[in-house]
């Protein structure tokens, strides 16, 4: 591990394993029903989409999930306790953790994120904006087994895991990646996680496919992604920005589909489609309270508190071993 240290900012780096990108898609790509993992989504372009997407009036969770969390910043303090080690895996820009810094006064902050630029350049943000928080940026992959590099011994640890990120694993994975967290934090430790509710069809499909069509957009980036980095030729014009509320499995579904038969070849690979046909590229899971304070009690994690907007749109759940 590679470390330093200046002022309030210490950094981290673990050496994540980058993803591979080539074989992931190859893989995804071979199989009867194609996919390709979301985490993928996520170039410079892609997270620039994102960003837009997190602003357009019909994408409701962000904005939902930070009003839930300034108008509850008061009680969630209350809950969480001041003092602890605020760990937050897949940090990003740090832009929600900033909602409860003052009221939770936490001895550190651990921000976990992959992409090393991005986290150095929100950490020292961070760290100046709030020149009394020791910040430890760790720069490593949250998807494979979470390790500390700062720890100190009698100061509980609290995860904050907010926008719904959990509703892109299958269930029985949440539950498994749940149970990695109830043993990072010990059993005096807690879960401050949002979680976005099923409601409405209509409302989701407009949430995943927004009039501006940036939803469609960030979708079909991939393809450009997989032409620039992997040397394919994916004609955009060849397929369709297509998502749907999966009711039976309580989830929204992202596709791409194909508009003709055709095939596409990377990095001399073949691969051939047939019109109609889709490549599955993001799941996005809706719970009940209920059903999310279920799969989390299966995880070994018991419900404190719950937080919700008053059109029960999204929720930010408080839990703790038992
Ligand atoms: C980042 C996984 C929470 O599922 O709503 C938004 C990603 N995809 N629009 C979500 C996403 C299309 C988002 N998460």
């Amino acid at each position: 591990m590679d470390s330093s240290n200046e002022g309030n900012l210490n950094f981290y780096d673990l050496h994540p394993k980058p993803a591979d990108f080539f074989a992931e898609v190859i893989d995804g790509l071979n199989k009867t029903q194609k996919s390709i993992p979301p985490k993928f989504f996520y170039d410079k372009a892609g997270s620039r989409l994102f960003d837009a997407i997190c602003d357009l009036p019909e994408y409701y969770p962000t904005r939902t999930e930070i009003n839930i969390l300034k108008q509850n910043s008061d009680e969630i303090a209350d809950h969480v306790g001041a003092g602890c080690l605020l760990v937050e895996p897949g940090s990003g820009s740090s832009h929600k953790v900033r909602l409860l810094l003052d009221g939770l006064r936490p001895h550190a902050y651990i921000p976990m994120e992959i992409s090393r630029e991005h986290l150095r350049q929100s950490a020292e943000d961070l760290g100046g904006d709030y020149p009394w928080l020791d910040v430890h940026a760790t720069c490593a992959d949250f998807t494979s087994t979470i390790r500390l590099p700062y720890s100190p011994e009698g100061i509980r640890k609290v995860v904050f895991f907010p926008g719904s990120t959990i509703g892109n694993f299958e269930p029985e994975e949440a539950t498994r990646f749940l149970q990695e967290l109830a043993g990072l934090v010990g059993p005096n430790g807690g879960l401050l996680i949002g979680v976005d509710l099923k409601k409405s069809k209509d409302m989701l499909h407009a949430a995943y496919d927004d009039e501006q069509g940036v939803t469609a957009a960030f979708n079909v980036n991939l393809l450009k992604r997989i032409n620039r980095e992997l040397g394919a030729d994916f004609k955009t014009e060849n397929f369709c920005h297509q998502s749907f509320y999966n009711e039976l499995l309580g989830r929204v579904e992202l596709h791409l589909v194909s508009q003709c038969d055709h095939t596409v070849s990377i990095s001399g690979e073949c691969f051939s489609f047939t019109a109609g046909e889709s490549i599955h590229t993001e799941n996005s899971y809706k719970y009940t309270i209920e059903e999310f304070q279920d799969l989390a009690n299966k995880a070994g994690f018991r419900p404190q508190a719950v937080w919700m907007d008053d059109d029960s749109l999204f929720s930010v759940h408080y839990f703790i071993p038992p």
